[in-house]
């Protein structure tokens, strides 16, 4: 389904500050040719690239995400958090993630991510708005979410985009939810994941990416088991290993 069997997890997050277009590009450097980042949509319905609920960790902001208006988010710093020579990199909006992934060639699993007190209406709206404005090529999108209702939504407004589904555990009732959201993809925890939870997916024609894979004899394991990618912050060092397919 996916070109690749190395995604970058929030970008190259490893070398430069996740979900940024400075991590994009960095994956893109590495020779990646997938990349994963998280989107959310604010308070005036702009998508924007963030995985927190909170601006503190990756922003010099402070307080809920959704709750602001892009105007002020737009002037935060997104990359001092990181390292100094990232300062004054800003959240880049959904859009801005789209163009680049467009100029560089990168396939773009977009994860719509649900935080606390998050209209699933609107994220579904919002982001595929940006989408719509943005267009990749066939074939240069994945939406993915933890969330099945969302991934319905996604199903309904947009239905030939293909959606994955994240999880933590490869859910047991895996063959209802593929058909009713027609799933091209799984995403679980690598953590969790076993032998039998691949052959299930597999069972039901699904591709699995797992995350979060930074080690590379660990990766080079699981897609021998059957894995068809996995989900990195150091696509580098898993490229360098010979593991992209
Ligand atoms: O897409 C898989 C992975 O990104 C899910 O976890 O928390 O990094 O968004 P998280
Ligand atoms: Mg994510």
């Amino acid at each position: 389904m996916l070109a690749a069997s190395v995604i970058a997890h929030r970008g190259a997050s490893a070398v430069a500050p996740e979900n940024t277009l400075p991590a994009l590009a960095a994956a893109a450097d590495a020779g990646a040719r997938w990349v994963e980042i998280d989107a959310q949509v604010v308070a005036d319905g702009t998508a924007v690239v963030f995985h927190d609920e909170r601006l503190e960790r990756c922003s010099n902001g402070r307080g809920q995400l959704i709750t602001a208006e892009w105007p002020a988010l737009r002037h935060l710093d997104a990359g001092s958090w990181f390292a100094p020579a990232f300062a004054r990199t800003p959240i880049p909006r959904l859009e801005d993630a789209l163009d680049l992934c467009r100029e560089r060639d990168l396939g773009l699993n977009l994860e719509l991510k649900v935080s606390p007190g998050a209209q699933l209406d609107r994220l579904a709206e919002g982001t595929l708005a940006a989408v719509s404005r943005r267009p990749l090529a066939p074939g240069q999108l994945l939406l993915s979410s933890f969330e099945p209702q969302l991934l319905a939504r996604c199903r309904q407004a947009k239905p030939a985009l293909p959606r994955g589904l994240i999880c933590r555990r490869v859910p047991q009732e895996l063959a209802t939810l593929a058909a009713r959201l027609e799933l091209s993809t799984l995403h679980p925890d690598h953590r969790r994941l076993t032998a039998r939870a691949i052959a299930a997916a597999e069972a039901v024609g699904l591709e699995l990416y797992a995350w979060t894979v930074n080690d590379a004899t660990r990766a080079r394991r699981w897609l021998q088991a059957g894995v068809a990618g996995v989900i990195t912050d150091q696509p580098a060092a898993l490229i360098a290993a010979g593991l992209e397919r």
